[in-house]
């Protein structure tokens, strides 16, 4: 059957209008004194409203009463947030030169040792993203096909053990288990394997790192230069403990490079061609840079993807019927295998991917995305000076109705329809969880494929439901926002695998395993 969805991909999607042609903010020229937005108080600003656990949904709300482009202050720093389409997709792409990653993160990053890609601006960005992008690119994904198998493969028989003893499992953990295992080999060629109970518990580790980023960037002043809080020195213990695990990472990487001298002309992963443009060409990279985008990659593509997909669990749990239909695909598709072993099968998982992109609408992981001016600007004609903070509401600008019709609900089927552009209810433009322009995430292809081999594996394997009991799940901020209190129950699935699948899935008599969050 012919896939509409190719044709909708977001991904793929062409740049069909220029940066502001359609803004409907677009006023005569305003300056950032006229813009509305909430009252703060005269010293602190709006800090008090700010609860940052919940700054997403604050500031949505408020954009629900101020507009598409309002501003407010953290203290004595103006906050333009902004959730018009074209005015999202102008700022992403007038990178670096008109826009830049929001002033306090680069420091706050660096402080941790996270000076990597990410933070990085101007020529020292320019370089570790060439790097970063080759390390990521399609053909490399394609060699690394077999060892995301062999990950998927631990995955399924951790669960499968689980199942067998009737243990209670952490679902989301053990997705950040497999998200790390998967960065650490395609990026670094090192098999953590925290899988197999290996690695230091490093996924505990990193946990603590991105909502110690979202509290930083937004404090009003560095106060963890004067005190620190518990939480503060949490993260320097884990900080430790990281660095130690990335020293071993780094070590081995040497010593392929020491054993394998042609791997310095070609790289086979992102830290193998760090280490050769330092070594070889003497370029001009530090044992701090390489350590940075170590520790970058791994926060960068572990977090992101095992939320992601912890969203997923929680949609599909919601509705059973998009579940069976899911399972149905993966039936139809696998025949008897019980995990993706063909990367051109994933290719024609179209109803799973469809999952996966209307998960990804609705609960984007990163609906913030934190950026500021490099210059004075104008944008929806307004006056923007140079240095102010600007806030892209990237989840809200994909919810809003005039962007895709009965924008709240969960609906996959609307990524595999045939659309004719970005009108009729259904505009790509405003569908951004990975960013957009110069910047756009370099791990996005990883991130799907991975998203789909884990997804593929459980649910060909098992079924799941909502804990009896169970609170609602909610969103919780940190950078990162990731589902509080998700918690499921797995059953597997009986007689997959073999000739009988593609019928309806029976829940069988193996016992069921109990996950929370
Ligand atoms: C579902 C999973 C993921 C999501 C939702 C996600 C989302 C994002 C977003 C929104 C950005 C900022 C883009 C921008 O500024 O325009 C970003 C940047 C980045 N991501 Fe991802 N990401 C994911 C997975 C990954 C993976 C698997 C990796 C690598 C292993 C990765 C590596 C990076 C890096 C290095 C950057 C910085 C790029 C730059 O500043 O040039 N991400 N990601």
């Amino acid at each position: 059957m012919e896939t509409s969805a190719q044709a909708t991909c977001p991904f793929h999607a062409p740049s069909a209008t220029k940066a502001g042609e359609r803004s409907t903010s677009v006023h005569s020229h305003r300056t950032l004194k006229e813009l509305p937005g909430p009252d703060g108080l005269p010293i602190l600003g709006n800090i008090l409203q700010l609860d940052l656990k919940q700054l997403h949904s604050i500031l949505e709300q408020w954009a629900g009463t101020y507009g598409s482009i309002y501003k407010f202050r953290i203290a004595h720093k103006t906050v333009v947030a902004i959730s018009d389409t074209d005015l999202i997709n102008e700022v992403l792409r007038k990178r670096p030169a008109a826009y830049r990653r929001l002033e306090s993160i680069e420091p706050v990053l660096k402080e941790m040792g996270i000076d990597g890609v990410f933070s990085a601006e101007g020529e020292q960005w320019l370089r570790q993203r060439r790097t970063a992008m080759q390390a990521l690119n399609t053909a490399h994904l394609k060699s690394f096909f077999p060892t995301l198998m062999k990950v998927t493969e631990r995955l399924k028989k951790r669960w499968d053990q689980a199942t067998t003893d009737g243990a209670s499992i952490d679902v989301p953990e053990d997705l950040m288990r497999y998200t790390i295992d998967v960065t650490s080999n395609l990026a670094f060629g090192y098999d953590v394997n925290t899988l197999e109970g290996k690695g230091d518990d490093i996924q505990r580790h990193l946990e603590k790192v991105f909502p110690m980023v979202n509290r930083r960037i937004n404090a009003p002043f560095p106060y963890w230069h004067f005190v620190k809080l518990p939480a503060d020195r949490a993260l320097d213990d884990a900080l430790v403990a990281i660095r130690k695990a990335l020293a071993e990472f780094i070590s081995h990487s040497r010593e392929q490079l020491a054993q394998n001298p042609e791997l310095a002309t070609h790289p086979t992963n992102f830290l193998e061609a760090m280490l050769a443009a330092r070594d070889v060409d003497g370029a001009d990279i530090t044992d701090e840079e390489i350590f940075g985008n170590v520790l970058t990659m791994l926060i960068g593509g572990e977090d992101s993807t095992a939320a992601t997909m912890a969203w997923m669990l929680h949609f599909l749990t919601e509705y059973p019927d998009i579940q069976l239909r899911v399972q149905q695909e993966l039936d139809e598709v696998l025949g008897p295998v019980n995990m993706l072993h063909d990367m051109r099968d994933a290719e024609r998982l179209r109803y799973l991917e469809a999952v996966s992109f209307e998960t990804m609408r609705l609960k984007s992981v990163f609906p913030i995305l934190f950026l500021g001016t490099n210059k004075d600007v104008e944008l929806g004609g307004v006056h923007i000076p140079e240095g102010t903070a600007i806030f892209l509401l990237t989840r809200k600008c994909g919810m809003q109705e005039r962007e895709f019709t009965a924008a709240d609900q969960f609906q996959p089927e609307r990524w595999l329809a045939s659309h004719g552009g970005q009108e009729g209810g259904h505009n790509p433009k405003a569908f951004v969880p990975f960013g957009a322009g110069p910047r756009l995430c370099p791990g996005r292809n990883l991130a799907l494929l991975e998203m789909k081999s884990a997804m593929a594996m459980l649910f060909r394997n098992f079924s799941i439901e909502k804990m009896e009991g169970a609170k609602p799940v909610d969103e919780h901020f940190g950078f990162l926002m990731a589902p509080k209190n998700l918690a499921v129950t797995f059953r597997r699935r009986t007689q997959c695998g073999s000739q009988e699948a593609g019928r309806a899935e029976v829940l069988g008599s193996c016992s069921a395993m109990t996950v929370g969050a």
